[in-house]
């Protein structure tokens, strides 16, 4: 069964997408072709190590090309604006959350939640205004002239949620943003991509974790590539 996006209620969707690498003499595929229409709402993404989660990830945000297929966000073709584009595209679209909260190490954490609001051009003020917004909102408000090696590891991964988070995109990604915490504080930073799901934002998260993925509005597993949508 083909699963046709329908634009009214899907911002995200690939269509016929696929990715093969080479391999030694031959090739890997990654993605066997698979369209999608991800709905507004928290879908997990599951499997095995090496089945080809990243990848998937990867295709979405447009940080690797497809060898076949498209990625559409809002009625854009994602692979087919040009690289600047892409990029631009991508900081006013799209929040990201890695395994490594990827944090600029010279900055404070207000500073790294201002960052991306700085990049689209919003004034300091108000900038600031929001990044310590954010920073409550996750729980760092007294953490906000810490830098990300003063902080936890929680806490780092949590200021990486909130800068995801600052202008408020349609699309998050995460690839096991909960991976390197314990239960405990794992539960914190997934309570916030939960909340930003249910305000209707499309949040594609990949997680080890079951009962991560339970909570999830739909799952989908991977297996050598093949994308199957569950329930
Ligand atoms: N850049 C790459 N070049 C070659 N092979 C790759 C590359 N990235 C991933 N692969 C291969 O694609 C498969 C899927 O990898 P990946 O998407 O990282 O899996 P997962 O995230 O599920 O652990 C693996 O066999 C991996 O070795
Ligand atoms: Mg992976």
């Amino acid at each position: 069964m083909i699963a046709l996006p329908s634009p009214a209620v899907s911002v995200l969707a690939a269509l016929d997408l696929s990715r093969v690498y080479p391999s030694g003499e031959g090739t890997v595929t990654a993605l066997a072709p698979f369209t999608h229409a991800f709905p507004p709402g928290l879908t997990a993404v599951v499997g095995p190590s090496g089945s080809g989660k990243s990848t998937l990830l990867g295709l979405l945000a447009g940080f690797d090309t497809p060898t076949t297929g498209r990625v559409i966000v809002d009625g854009t073709d994602l692979h087919a604006l040009s690289e600047a584009a892409r990029a631009d595209f991508r900081l006013a679209n799209y929040g990201f959350v890695f395994q490594n909260h990827n944090l600029v190490t010279i900055l404070t954490a207000l500073e790294n939640v201002e960052f991306p609001l700085a990049l689209a051009g919003v004034p300091p003020r108000e900038r600031r205004e929001r990044a310590r917004a954010l920073l409550g909102e996750v729980g760092l408000g007294s953490r906000a002239g810490h830098l990300p090696s003063q902080l936890s590891g929680g806490e780092a991964q949590r200021v990486a949620v909130a800068r995801a988070l600052a202008r408020d995109p349609r699309v998050i990604l995460a690839d096991e943003p909960t991976g390197n915490l314990d239960s405990r504080t794992g539960e914190r930073v997934l309570d916030l991509l939960l909340a930003s799901a249910r305000a209707g934002r499309t949040v594609v998260l990949i997680t080890h974790d079951r009962d991560v993925a339970a909570l999830a509005d739909h799952t989908l597993r991977v297996r050598d590539g093949v994308v199957t949508p569950q329930g």
